[in-house]
């Protein structure tokens, strides 16, 4: 059988910068198979725009990990495993450290995570991402950027700057255990960022 395409993931909190390196990457890349989270598929869009309306203000904690974890388990079964199994290379923006970060330190339930962790080995099985690539933004500087989108804010986007910074912390203190894993610092100008990128990149693909 033919070798497993390598399964690279880009995280990072609002503003950081992932969909304008992503973009850059496909006309490197164009062979590779580009998804985001979440969304990617039909089903997990429609999950996607209950998820990020600002109007979804009721949601309950577990009806938000649930909807994300349900979205992650169609793009695994509907683009991520069929690609990587036929060989192959996937880069998805955000996957499953975005849930520990958003959801679990974001949303302040620790007590979550056993469960995150069950449910997470339950829907993406042997198809964990081979490296990890965190564009680490200052919450401040990342807040201010994402404030200049044109097409608006999210339910996320408009959390006050304390979530934003217990997502930072989650994405610190958990990074480490991924295995393979870049941490570029975001901060820096947009092409100084882009070259890191680049490099990181051409190193695993
Ligand atoms: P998006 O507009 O794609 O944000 P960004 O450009 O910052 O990636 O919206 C996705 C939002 O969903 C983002 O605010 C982070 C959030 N999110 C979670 O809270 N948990 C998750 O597991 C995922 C994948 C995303």
């Amino acid at each position: 059988m033919d070798k497993r395409g390598t399964f690279v993931v880009f995280e990072g909190g609002e503003g950081s910068g992932k969909d304008t390196h992503i973009e850059r990457l496909k006309s490197l890349y164009p062979e590779v198979v580009y998804t985001r989270e979440p969304g990617g598929t039909k089903i997990g869009e429609h999950i996607r725009e209950l998820l990020l309306a600002k109007e979804s203000t009721d949601m309950d904690v577990r009806s938000e990990l649930l909807l994300f974890l349900a979205a992650r388990a169609q793009l695994m079964a509907e683009v991520i495993a069929p690609a990587l199994t036929s060989g192959k290379n996937v880069v998805s923006n955000r996957f499953g450290l975005s849930t520990i970060a958003y959801q679990i330190y974001g949303r302040e339930r620790q007590e979550y995570l056993p469960f995150l962790r069950d449910v997470s080995t339950f829907i993406v099985e042997k198809y964990i991402p081979d490296v990890y690539l965190l564009l680490d933004v200052t919450p401040q500087v990342g807040i201010k950027r994402a404030g200049r989108r044109a097409e608006g804010m999210n339910r996320f986007d408009v959390e006050q700057l304390t979530f934003h910074k217990r997502v930072h912390d989650g994405y610190k203190k958990h990074i480490g255990e991924l295995g393979r894993h870049f941490i570029i610092n975001a901060d820096q100008p947009l092409e100084a960022v882009w070259q890191e990128v680049k490099k990181a990149v051409a190193s695993v693909l």
